[in-house]
């Protein structure tokens, strides 16, 4: 087996694990802090699977770089690979038991996103996708859809914790796709939302300030069923996460458009 074949099935394996502690967990009482915003939650069950992952890449593959949302493990800027991991994608849907959120894990290779994982704990749906292969979910390859006609689209999006204070707060967004899709959902798991795209779900999703945690292993899962992943102006998807547009690809366009029009009255 390739190394990149091995490095992909332990993702899977850690993944497995840290998504069977958030369904040991769901609806039980946590304690539950917030962060850079009243809206940005933690709690414990996102702190015991990044704990999980860490140790697991640790003693696995010592001296591979990690970037771990809740601030665990080493970022050795020479490593050859290095593992981006949020451990618990869809906090606040977790801490009010409402049941969408994932385990999001994409790994890089000398600076590119070269194998994406993703598990849904709730549904069992692990999501998987290598650079050059293609992505499946439960081992069934999947493809974005072919809509092409944003009127019978269903789109996703969601908002940044800074949406109370800040202008770039996504409503005029928000508005012009409710004006103009099919419908519009707005779901709080970013990495599952892409994923959603990728296995045709969805037909498109954008988030203006998302993080490099939040669309590491999605991004790659969208370009490797079919479809495409950008910035707002249409150039190469940005590896911060900010500004990420996602589409089935024939949609893309007339995402990119409406992004860049004012909201419709
Ligand atoms: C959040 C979710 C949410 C998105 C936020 C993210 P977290 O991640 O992906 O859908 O709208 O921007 O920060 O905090 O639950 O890991
Ligand atoms: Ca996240
Ligand atoms: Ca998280």
């Amino acid at each position: 087996m390739s190394e990149l074949h091995a490095i992909a099935d332990l993702a899977e394996e850690m993944a497995r694990g840290a998504g069977a502690i958030q369904r040991e967990r769901y609806e039980t009482k946590l304690e539950v802090r917030t962060k850079s915003a009243a809206i940005d939650l933690v709690t414990e069950v996102d702190q015991a699977c990044e704990a999980l992952i860490i140790e697991a890449i640790e003693r696995h593959r010592p001296g591979d770089a990690i970037l771990a949302e809740e601030g665990g493990g080493q970022d050795f800027p020479e490593a050859e690979w290095r593992w981006i991991v949020d451990p618990l994608d869809g906090t606040t849907n977790y801490a009010h038991g409402y049941p969408r959120f994932c385990v999001s894990i994409g790994i890089e290779h000398r600076g590119q996103t070269a194998i994406g994982v993703v598990y849904d704990p709730i549904v069992d749906e692990m999501y998987r996708a290598i650079r050059g292969e293609g992505a499946q979910r439960n081992g069934t390859p999947i493809h974005t859809s072919s809509e092409s006609d944003l009127s019978r689209a269903l789109i996703a999006t969601g908002f940044a914790y800074d949406v109370r204070r800040s202008e770039n707060d996504n409503l005029n967004h928000f508005a012009s796709f409710v004006k103009t899709a099919r419908a519009l959902r707005r779901d709080g798991s970013a990495a599952l939302d892409l994923c959603y795209v990728a296995s045709g779900r969805l037909d498109g999703f954008w988030e203006l300030t998302l993080h490099p945690w939040d669309v590491a292993a999605g991004n790659l899962m969208v370009e490797e069923a079919g479809g495409r992943v950008s910035d707002l102006a249409g150039g190469p998807a940005l590896r911060s996460g900010r500004e990420t547009v996602a589409s089935n690809g024939p949609l893309h366009d007339a995402m990119l458009a409406l992004l860049a029009t004012p909201p419709t009255k």
